[in-house]
């Protein structure tokens, strides 16, 4: 008992959509179920990837309990996918009645579980906050914006995050420079990464192709690349190229595989040197990153693992919401031009690319100290009770 009466348990309910949320709250989890008084935790899977090599699996290699609730939203335009979250999502808050939502990242079902909270008058933790690509354009950059908007603690990654909240008005006594989340579990499980001559004698191709250094990796999924015909054509095109220095491990998201089909592509993917693989475990696409002389993706989460790991990725986009990668880490922006692409592959083959350095606290601790605010947070709020 409290000089102001029973503190409140502290409920979180812990929000999990797409695959790269996994690896954000697997680390959190673990973290608030360390604090004391433990929390209560409900974990809650709105189904917005659904097939098992895009989100079963990673339960298992990230030791995640599994979701309490399952919202199974499945996919759908924008629209229609928010809106189903959200109708879902509000009955399933109304039973559990939380002190608080936590949300990782910046998909479309991050926004829809953050304005339920919200207007339920529930407080919005985000972690992953104030990243900006400052392109409207990208459905993940309108998530981002919004969802900050609405949170009451908001955790950031990189220094740049705090000074985009900052300038978009958030109050600085809310925002938390905690760190990479993403990173505490790279760090955790790179020990147990699955070596790639592994994987691809798995996915039946020769091992012997999987030797450190000797081939790329590629990964590509971005709307703004693969949704046009005309511009997908030009990357697959520029890989082929690229595929034909050296070996090209294109591990193909559904949605590219998808687009590649409409498009009448998948003759692209048949290039010589170029082997495509489904989407990877999160053990087996650590082990490919690890081993590769060079990394090309759009991916968010891949520019901040190849910055971890020291090994040259070139993001092909024209931004990225993750400066620190450039400034400081492995990453370079490449843009979509394949020419420009194609220059700058040489240039790391030929010289090796730049490794950068590690960005301050991506040190395996982030989601201690979002626990540690939590707790800080929860206090602070059972003082405030009459
Ligand atoms: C979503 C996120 C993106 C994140 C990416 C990681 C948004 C707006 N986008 O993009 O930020 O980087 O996840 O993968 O939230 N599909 C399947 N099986 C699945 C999931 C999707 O086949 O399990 C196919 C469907 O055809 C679907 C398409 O992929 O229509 C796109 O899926 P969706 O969840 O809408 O977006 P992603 O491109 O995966």
């Amino acid at each position: 008992m409290s000089l102001h009466g029973p503190v409140q348990p502290l409920h979180l309910v812990c929000v999990v959509a797409a695959r790269p949320n996994y690896m954000k709250m697997a680390p959190i989890l673990a973290a608030l179920a360390r604090l004391r008084p433990a929390p209560r935790l409900s974990l809650v899977h709105t189904g917005q990837h659904y097939d098992a090599d895009m989100n079963s699996s990673f339960f298992g290699a990230l030791d995640m309990p599994a979701p309490d609730v399952n919202l199974g939203v499945g996919s759908a335009s924008h629209a229609q996918q928010t809106a189903e979250v959200m109708r879902r999502f509000e009955a399933v808050l109304e039973g559990l009645a939380p002190s608080a939502v936590l949300v990782v990242g910046d998909v479309n079902s991050t926004l829809a579980c953050a304005l339920v909270a919200a207007k339920m008058r529930i407080a919005v933790l985000h972690v992953e906050a104030g990243l900006r690509s400052f392109d409207r354009a990208m459905p993940e950059e309108i998530n981002r914006v919004l969802t900050d908007q609405l949170s009451t603690l908001l955790f950031t990654s990189e220094q740049a995050g705090n000074s985009n909240l900052l300038r978009e008005g958030v109050a600085p006594e809310r925002i938390h420079f905690v760190g990479n989340v993403m990173i505490d579990t790279l760090l955790q499980r790179l020990p147990a990464a699955i070596p790639a001559r592994q994987t691809l004698a798995a996915a039946g191709f020769d091992p012997l192709l999987g030797q450190p250094q000797r081939y790329a990796v590629l990964t590509l999924h971005r709307p703004s690349n693969v949704d046009q015909p005309q511009r997908l054509r030009a990357l697959i095109s520029a890989m082929g190229e690229l595929a034909q220095r050296l070996p090209l491990l294109f591990t193909v998201h559904p949605r590219t595989r998808a687009m590649l089909e409409r498009a009448g592509l998948q003759a692209g993917l048949a290039a010589p040197g170029m082997i495509c693989l489904p989407p990877l475990g999160y053990l087996e696409m650590l082990g490919l990153m690890q081993d590769a002389r060079l990394v090309l993706t759009d991916s968010g989460g891949v520019q901040e693992e190849t910055t971890a790991l020291g090994i040259p990725c070139l993001t092909l986009r024209d931004n990225t919401e993750r400066p620190v990668t450039v400034n400081e880490g492995s990453n370079a922006l490449a843009g979509r031009d394949p020419a420009t692409i194609l220059a700058l592959c040489d240039d790391i083959l030929r010289h090796g690319g730049k490794r950068g350095r590690i960005p301050q606290f991506w040190d395996g601790h982030a989601a201690e100290r979002i626990a540690a605010t939590i707790a800080l947070w929860q206090a602070g709020m059972a003082e405030q009770q009459p």
